[in-house]
């Protein structure tokens, strides 16, 4: 792992979790923030930045392309330095594990009249690149990637030209990619999306003074305006949330409050099944702040139902479903998803990271090749997990060990810092 001293946490059987919670910046949004922030015209300030190792990967990499930017805490202040104020690297850049920063960044650097080289580590190394690559090769840039569309990523940026792009995948990554490139095309760069991704790009967009407009599923933004700097707030994470809504579900003793979290709908796909299936997860104060709609949730210890995730509801989920096939082993139906294909191109193979670690407590489970059945009603044994390196495995079993007999040892638990380096602590702090 390089980055990480791998290290196994024990979890306990849990009684409920109670309290309050309030949790770090968006990973997602803060990504966006900084990338806009760097070619914005004047200084941006980003407070509750997140904390996360994936997130430091884009500020290092903006960092190396001359960007100057300071972070005292969890705020983080960008000198933008304008549509033509990059500069080229002098050593390759390094995303490590986030796909976010190695897809978006380089929509920024295929507007860019230099040559940039794009690393990750081995998990990103082994991650579908082309998906961005020809988008940006139709707007003029010249990219070159390794044997089967891997990283290392070479772009050759320059003058690009506006396309008009329907996406073969759903993907946020990509679509953010091709609008950010936009920005640097004469002319109006139009993206199709097939099923609606998170859209905090084109959200970040408006805010900061960009010529973009949305009609249903088309995305059009105006190329070589002007991106105004701002302070800006960053809603908490609700992928991270995530885990905690869950175990406050179906831990026996649960009453939980989360503060401040986006509730941006493009996120919250996994409230939508929840709610209907039993779930007593409930919205309060909500309110808008920079286009973002953020809000206190609260939740109780439910009797889940269970049943089908319909396919188009995926996106909205992508990165819950891992929690939600945990989740799935203690409804009363279990839970059944398909069309999740790309859960295979993630962080691992989510598919089969879930099937295994599942399998190791006990569970009953099967794997299809683009989706999972999982059984309910089931009683999970504690067990050693092995998370393949990534963070959201980690973290959905130890949600899992929660109501586990016996403890559950999390193999390499450090790789949660990817996301949310105090996981552990803030869960330790409202489980009894
Ligand atoms: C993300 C989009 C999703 C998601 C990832 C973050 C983003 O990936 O899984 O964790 O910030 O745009 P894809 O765009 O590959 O679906």
């Amino acid at each position: 792992m390089g980055l990480f001293t791998p290290k196994t946490k024990k979890i306990k059987p849990a009684k409920g979790l109670t309290g309050a919670v309030q949790f770090p910046g968006d990973k997602s949004i803060s990504h966006r923030y900084a990338m806009l922030g760097a070619i914005a015209e004047g200084a941006s300030e980003i407070h509750f930045f997140s904390p996360s190792a994936d997130c430091q990967s884009t500020l290092s990499s903006l960092r190396q392309l001359a960007v100057k930017i300071e972070r005292k805490e969890n705020v983080v202040t960008i000198q933008g330095a304008g549509l033509s104020g990059l500069r080229p690297a002098r050593e390759p850049l390094n995303a490590g594990n986030s796909g976010s920063t190695m897809r978006m960044l380089a929509g920024i650097l295929a507007g860019q009249p230099f040559r940039s080289v794009m690393t990750g580590d081995a998990s990103l190394s082994r991650r579908p690149m082309k998906r961005v690559a020809d988008p940006l090769t139709q707007m003029g840039a010249r990219i070159t990637l390794q044997e089967g569309g891997l990283p290392p990523l070479e772009i050759e940026g320059g003058a690009l030209k506006p396309i008009r792009y329907e996406m073969p995948v759903a993907s946020a990554q990509v679509k953010s990619a091709i609008l950010l490139a936009g920005l640097f095309a004469e002319g109006e760069t139009e993206v199709i999306e097939k099923v609606r991704t998170r859209d905090h790009t084109e959200i970040a967009l408006e805010q900061m003074g960009a010529d973009i407009g949305r009609h249903q599923r088309t995305i059009a933004v105006r190329g070589r305006g002007r991106l105004e700097g701002k302070k800006l707030y960053v809603p908490g994470d609700f992928s991270s949330a995530a885990f905690f809504i869950i175990a406050a579900l179906i831990t026996p003793h649960s009453n939980l409050t989360l503060h401040n979290v986006g509730l941006n709908p493009t996120r919250t796909g996994i409230l939508d099944v929840l709610v209907p299936m039993g779930g007593r997860v409930s919205v309060i104060n909500l309110e808008m702040m920079n286009g973002e709609l953020i809000g206190d949730l609260h939740i109780e210890t439910s009797k889940v139902a269970g049943g089908e995730i319909p396919a188009s509801a995926v996106p909205g989920l992508i990165d819950e479903l891992p929690v939600l096939a945990v989740l799935g082993t203690q409804t009363e139906q279990g839970i059944t998803f398909r069309g999740a294909a790309e859960l295979r191109v993630k962080e691992s193979d989510r598919l089969a990271a879930v099937a295994e670690n599942l399998k190791r407590m006990g569970a009953e489970v099967e794997e299809f090749a683009d989706g999972l059945r999982v059984a309910g009603q089931q009683a999970l044994r504690g067990a050693e997990i092995d998370p393949h390196d990534d963070h959201r495995i980690a973290m959905a079993f130890a949600v899992a060990g929660l109501v586990a007999q016996g403890d559950t040892q999390i193999k390499n638990s450090s790789c949660i810092d990817i996301s949310f380096p105090d996981f552990f602590d803030t869960l330790a702090r409202v489980t009894e």
